[in-house]
């Protein structure tokens, strides 16, 4: 039983009101599709540039889940190749560089600098998802950063799109199943550039703190179609 109904003013005593319950649900419709929608966009189109990462991970699409069944959840696990790709890809898109922003809730000091109560701060996700010392070739887009000499997936501890800690995504889970079903569904058909390889542009767009993939033009055709 919910005491005061949900339809209640806000009251300085219960967050249990229609206007939290509206930007709840409409943080949870924002937050799981913009970013999971973005995520996908970009990886077809880094896969439009790149035709040898393509070509692999439709092998391997071929391989373990094949043209007439749906992919699930547990093909992932034999699916290394394509599982380094939708890492990397969120690697390298890096869609929320500065995730967003925080306040220190007290004054706090923290290594060497003091930082007063109410302060803003952000958790640059970038400086870990583009460091050198943890990946090659921090600037390009290379499946190999989250693979071991054998071809296994191996996920680094400065993967950290989702952010990390307390202040983390609600549901990285999530996410990483909609990619997973979504992009390997879609690979199921051949896909191709309706223009030259040098004239796709992956400069993302800057939209408020988030990145987001530039407009751009995908031919899917069946497999064997012409
Ligand atoms: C590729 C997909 C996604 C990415 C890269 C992503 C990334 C992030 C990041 C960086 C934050 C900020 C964390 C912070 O600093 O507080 C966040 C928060 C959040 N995400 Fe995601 N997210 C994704 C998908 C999803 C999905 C599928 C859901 C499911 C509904 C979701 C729900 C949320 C919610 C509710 C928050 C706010 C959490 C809070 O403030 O406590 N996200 N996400």
């Amino acid at each position: 039983m919910i005491s005061p109904p949900f339809s209640a003013p806000p009251t300085a005593r219960s967050a249990l009101h229609q206007k939290n319950l509206v930007d709840t649900v409409l943080s949870l419709f924002f937050a799981g599709t913009e970013t999971s929608g973005t995520t996908l966009s970009f990886g077809f189109l880094l896969l439009l540039k790149n035709p040898d990462v393509l070509e692999k991970i439709q092998a391997e699409v071929d391989r373990v889940i094949g043209e007439h069944c749906l992919p699930a959840l547990e093909d992932q696990a034999k699916m290394p190749y394509t599982n380094a790709v939708i890492h990397e890809v969120q690697r390298f898109n890096d869609i929320f560089p500065f995730s967003i922003p925080h306040s220190v809730i007290k004054d706090t000091h923290f290594r060497g600098y003091y930082l007063p109560k109410d302060t803003t701060v952000y958790c640059i996700l970038s400086s870990a998802l583009k460091d050198p010392h943890h990946f090659e070739k921090p600037d390009a887009s290379y499946p190999g950063h989250l693979l071991d000499a054998e071809g296994n997936f191996r996920k680094q501890e400065v993967f950290i799109p989702f952010s990390m800690g307390k202040c983390l995504c609600l549901d990285e889970s999530l996410a990483h199943a909609e990619l997973f079903l979504f992009l390997t569904s879609m690979l199921q058909n051949s896909l191709g550039p309706p223009k030259a390889l040098e004239d796709i542009d992956l400069t993302p767009k800057t939209e408020g703190l988030g990145r987001v993939c530039p407009p751009f033009q995908v031919c899917f055709l069946p497999h064997g179609g012409g």
